[in-house]
């Protein structure tokens, strides 16, 4: 069960005004806030613990190594990877793909084939086509339907021999459509495709366990789930992570430098040039300790309470549409109103200190699917209350009225 007044305490920022009206956050899909016992670890770091890492000898570089590598461990813990050296630490969910984008350059071919899903997030369409022009490989689109939802069929008859990776997100941004991922692995292996899961959005919300999805790789970043920004992990499998060549060149990814030759680092250090975001590494840990004090059953069960909620008042308004509408979806609502601008509701909402995001949510091909410029979309966490919701709703509606 969760006690959200309870939980609310440990946010500061909840309690600040915008525009002399109490804040309230329905932007977590952009990024999460951070919990005080998160800031208190990156003012305990800078206050104590300041210093490169896997470089010193001196008592400070050992110390900020421990807390590091015990972060990478955390991690490793959570979303149930077989070994720590297969947790990549990056700068976050891009960076991750770019990674591995880059890695399978000198994997493919002409005629060799990659399937990214219609829902996708632009970090998760751009670098495989760059992939793409690199290699001749093509890419190929799995639909979705309607509302929201990746159609199956469709998918099942795109798979080949030809197919050699498969990107599709746990979650998507902008619908909050969350998608069959079990399946679409456990189908792209049987015709021996490697699949990349885009956790960024599904993190926040549920526990992946990487070793029972089966899943090649799966990125996330911290600051969707109550960490810092950019930081974030990679979770290769040990065998797919051996036969990448190194992303950046640098300090720390190598073995033996001469001018002649350069022999590289062993995992994970081979992917982890230079000085990494130590204090976000830890902060890192420190948010998916507080996110599992809370327990992401409460968090999702809770979270649907409130999507339930607002879809039902929401839906009370007339004109308004509601975009993403699969059987399985998290707390995002997508919609607009008939005849007038998401941008415009989104002003008038900041207005009344209610956080929305309005646009394309870095999803064009999703909006242009809908034939829309964009969308207002509220995404919820466990932090957010019922009456926040009906303060929405109440902005909603004056919104409309002030713009028809
Ligand atoms: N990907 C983030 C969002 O959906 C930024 O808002």
């Amino acid at each position: 069960m969760i006690n959200v007044n309870k939980i609310r305490e440990d946010f500061p920022i909840l309690n600040r005004e915008v525009n002399g009206k109490p804040l309230i956050y329905f932007d977590n899909a952009a990024t999460s806030q951070t919990p005080k016992q998160v800031i208190d670890v990156i003012v305990d770091y800078y206050s104590n613990y300041n210093a490169n890492i896997h470089r010193g000898v001196h008592t400070l570089s050992q110390e900020a190594t421990d807390l590091y590598e015990a972060a990478r461990l955390k991690i490793q813990e959570h979303f149930n990877a077989k070994h720590s050296y297969e947790i990549i630490l990056t700068s976050g969910t891009t960076h991750g793909i770019n990674l591995i984008a880059n890695g399978f350059s000198s994997l493919l071919q002409r005629g060799d084939e990659v399937l990214v899903s219609a829902l996708e997030h632009h970090s998760n369409i751009v670098p495989w086509q760059m992939l793409c022009e690199r290699t001749g490989a093509s890419l190929k689109v799995i639909p979705m339907n309607e509302n929201g939802e990746l159609i199956m069929s469709a998918y099942d008859s795109l798979l080949s021999e030809k197919t050699k990776l498969v990107f599709v997100n746990h979650i998507s941004n902008a619908l909050g459509t969350i998608n069959p991922i079990e399946e679409m692995i456990k189908k792209a292996h049987q015709v021996g495709a490697a699949v990349l899961i885009d956790g960024a959005q599904s993190c926040p919300h549920i526990k992946p366990d990487v070793q029972e999805l089966d899943v090649d790789f799966y990125v996330t970043s911290a600051h969707k789930m109550c960490g810092p920004t950019g930081v974030g992990m990679l979770f290769g499998k040990e065998e797919w992570l051996n036969k990448l060549p190194p992303y950046q060149g640098g300090g720390e990814m190598i073995d033996q430098v001469t001018f002649e030759k350069t022999t590289y680092a062993g995992l994970p250090h081979k992917f982890e040039a230079g000085t990494p975001n130590i204090c976000g590494g830890i902060a890192f840990g420190a948010a998916i300790d507080y996110m599992n004090t809370i327990g992401f059953d409460n968090i999702a069960s809770y979270e649907h309470e409130l999507l339930s909620y607002a879809t039902m008042q929401l839906l009370n308004i007339d004109g308004l549409k509601i975009y993403g509408t699969a059987k399985d979806k998290t707390s995002v609502i997508s919609f607009n109103i008939e005849g007038i601008h998401p941008y415009d509701i989104g002003t008038i909402l900041d207005k009344m200190g209610i956080a929305v995001r309005t646009g394309h949510h870095c999803a064009q091909p999703i909006m242009d699917f809908f034939k829309i410029p964009g969308t207002v979309r509220a995404s919820f966490a466990f932090y957010n209350t019922k009456e926040e919701i009906d303060a929405l709703v109440k902005g909603v509606e004056t919104a409309k009225m002030m713009l028809s």
